[in-house]
């Protein structure tokens, strides 16, 4: 039996040894220490031996059980460790390889030309000046000489709110509130960028939402010349220094008198094409000196100060230094569209 024992020993470390998977493992613990396994049969022939023998044998059998366990279970362990390593292995991740490629977003055409347009007023020593969108009746009109029941107030343009209140359809009630600040003293030299909403059917040329960036220019000795001149600096920055600036007469009921101005058409230098309609000439703006009633209106004396103002779309400014032929565009959010005016960095 003592040999028997030892036999088995041998044969289960032989085994424990040999095993190179877990399953393997088990299974040779299953076939020794199992209760069909050869050490329970060995033991149940106990019964056949002698009372001196006994103890010694049962004693050897415990030995030998124990032995295989620790056997198997420190193999057991080592397998596990090895399993581990293997897997870390195979799993490492590589960090010089190349990444996925992210999509960066960019800045918005209209986005970069405000923004264009801000740098270039601020370089002369304007401020910006933001207003309320949702804006009283009084600023959106009445205060830029539009009172109750002129032409120009008509209902079908603008989204009222309530009988006083209204969306401001054009950035012009800046100007009248941040003269009203001001408190009749001089100098005030702004550019108010922002949304506008008019009663509009969306196509091509309009949206019932869209941008404009007023300016405002209120101080003592201000005159038609300087708008002149400030207009031609600003046209030939955004578009080039070959481009050519007219003013025409025209009607705006703040501003006295009121002028629209023209840039050269680019395309066609001036000859005549289908972008400027054959005259050579595109509208960009429109400007004035401010009329005397909306200077005394926001508490400034008339007679002292004078003042220009000029109010643009920068859509429009967008669309021709672009030629983007869709106003709907700027608000679909197409990605392909989006792209083509980010910074070339950030493409
Ligand atoms: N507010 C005018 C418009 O919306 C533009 C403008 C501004 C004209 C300032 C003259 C002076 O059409």
């Amino acid at each position: 039996m003592e040999e028997k024992l030892k036999q088995l020993h041998q044969e289960a470390s032989e085994k424990v040894k040999q095993s190179t998977e877990l399953k393997e493992l088990n299974e040779v613990r299953v076939a020794y220490l199992g209760k069909k396994g050869p050490i329970t049969e060995v033991l149940k022939g106990m019964g056949k031996l002698s009372a001196e023998e006994r103890p010694k044998m049962g004693a050897l059998a415990n030995e030998v059980r124990d032995s295989i366990a620790s056997a198997i279970e420190s193999k057991q362990q080592a397998l596990e460790a090895a399993a581990i390593e293997k897997k870390l292995e195979q799993e490492t991740i590589d960090v010089t390889l190349p990444g996925l490629p992210v999509k960066v977003g960019t800045h918005h055409p209209l986005t970069s030309v405000i923004e264009e347009i801000e740098d270039l007023f601020i370089s002369m020593g304007y401020k910006i000046e933001e207003g309320p969108e949702v804006e009283k009746d009084y600023y959106n009109f009445e205060a830029l000489n539009l009172p109750k029941g002129h032409p120009a107030r008509d209902m079908q343009d603008s989204f009222y709110i309530t009988e006083d209140i209204l969306l401001r359809t054009h950035t012009s009630p800046v100007q009248a509130r941040t003269m009203e600040r001001h408190g009749g003293k001089g100098p005030v030299k702004i550019i108010c960028p922002g949304k506008v909403y008019r009663r509009d059917n969306d196509d091509a040329t309009h949206s019932h939402q869209f941008m404009q960036i007023e300016g405002l220019v209120v101080d003592e000795n201000i005159r038609m010349s300087d708008l002149k001149g400030t207009l031609n600096l600003f046209a030939k920055k955004l578009f080039g220094e070959e481009r050519e600036i007219r003013l025409r007469p025209s009607f705006f009921p703040f501003t006295e008198p009121s002028v629209e101005m023209d840039i050269s058409c680019k395309i066609c230098g001036g000859k005549g094409c289908s972008v400027c309609k054959g005259t050579g000439w595109i509208e960009i703006l429109g400007a004035g000196m401010v009329h005397p009633n909306v200077l005394e209106m926001a508490g400034f004396d008339s007679e002292k100060y004078t003042g220009f103002a000029f109010g643009m779309g920068p859509e429009r400014i967008a669309m021709l230094k672009y030629g983007i032929d869709d106003i709907r565009h700027y608000y679909t959010n197409d990605y392909r569209f989006l792209t083509q005016f980010g910074r070339a960095e950030f493409n």
